[in-house]
């Protein structure tokens, strides 16, 4: 398997699957042939009722997966799998075909890997926002956590590491870029932008929202329940246990961190704010995408 250990010229590495340029997180636990499953997703055959989720690490996929599921199934009752088992870079062609409809998938890959289908067959396509300072906090302490990336290294460093992409899925600045011009480039394709820091403030009102973009009528109490289900606390303490303790450092599974907006500047000096901010400027000065980052 072509794993590799991105170095960031410090001495420190995050250890991936590389594919043909792409880094990718390696599933040791569960893929044998995991460059093979990654090579195949394209040709995986999507459903006229599926639904994908679509995000970049850390932006709140879990919370996505549990709150649009439990839209999708018209009950507040606790998912009893975990997200991982219908995230397409951690499935194998054959456990993809084995998901029960309605099938809410998800993935942190961009479009080009994906199935060739979702275009053609207008997947409807939840596309998950965060502001990537506090995605660039998480990702750093998932990094530090999880026993498969062999990462050791310092947060004054991993500002660095981050803007430059040296981790697995690459750039956020690539992946929120190429998603915005497949959203204006395909303005017919049902898409809908949703944002952590929006979900943090209304849950309520955003899964409202959200359950009229997947075409359900959803009563408020059902929505305040699934809310408050699917609150940070309640995940926490009912999904953590269904995580493998074996992926952890210390059999600690770490998923569920802090959940807040804004945790960045318990972590950011100065110096490397101002750095990110400028980067930030510079690469989405054509973006008309927009951020909350307190
Ligand atoms: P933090 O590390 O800042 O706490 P993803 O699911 O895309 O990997 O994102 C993980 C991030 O979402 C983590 O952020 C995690 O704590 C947060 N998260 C998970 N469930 C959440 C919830 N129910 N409410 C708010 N944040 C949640």
């Amino acid at each position: 398997m072509p794993v590799k250990k991105l170095d960031d010229g410090t001495g420190e590495t995050v250890r991936v699957l590389e594919v043909d340029g792409y880094y990718a997180p390696t599933f040791d636990m569960v893929l044998q042939n995991q460059e093979e499953d990654f090579r195949s997703i394209p040709n995986w055959p999507l459903k006229p009722d599926d639904i994908l989720i679509c995000a970049y690490p850390k932006a709140g996929t879990h919370w996505l997966w549990e709150v649009t599921s439990m839209l999708v199934n018209q009950s507040a009752d606790r998912m009893k799998l975990i997200k991982e088992t219908s995230m397409l870079e951690a499935l194998t062609g054959e456990s993809f075909s084995g998901i029960l409809s309605p099938r809410v998938l998800n993935t942190h890959i961009p479009l080009n890997l994906m199935p060739m289908d979702t275009l053609k067959n207008r997947t409807r396509i939840i596309f998950v926002q965060r502001n990537p300072k506090d995605i660039c906090v998480s990702f750093y302490n998932h990094h530090s956590k999880l026993v498969e990336y062999e990462y050791n290294g310092k947060f004054e460093n991993y500002v660095n590491r981050f803007l430059n992409g040296l981790v697995d899925y690459g750039s956020w600045f690539d992946y929120t870029l190429g998603w915005e011009k497949v959203i204006l480039d395909n303005p017919d394709h049902p898409f809908y932008v949703l944002a952590y820091e929006d979900m943090k403030a209304d849950p309520v009102k955003e899964i409202e929202k959200l359950s009229g973009f997947l075409g359900l009528k959803t009563s408020k109490a059902l929505a305040a329940e699934i809310a408050e289900k699917c609150d940070f606390q309640s995940m926490k303490r009912e999904k953590d246990p269904l995580e493998n303790t074996a992926d952890w450092k210390g059999g600690q599974p770490g998923m569920y961190r802090k959940g807040q907006v804004g945790d960045w500047k318990n972590w950011f000096t100065v110096a490397q704010s101002e750095m990110f901010d400028a980067e930030f400027r510079r690469r989405m000065q054509g973006s008309n995408f927009t951020y909350r980052f307190s």
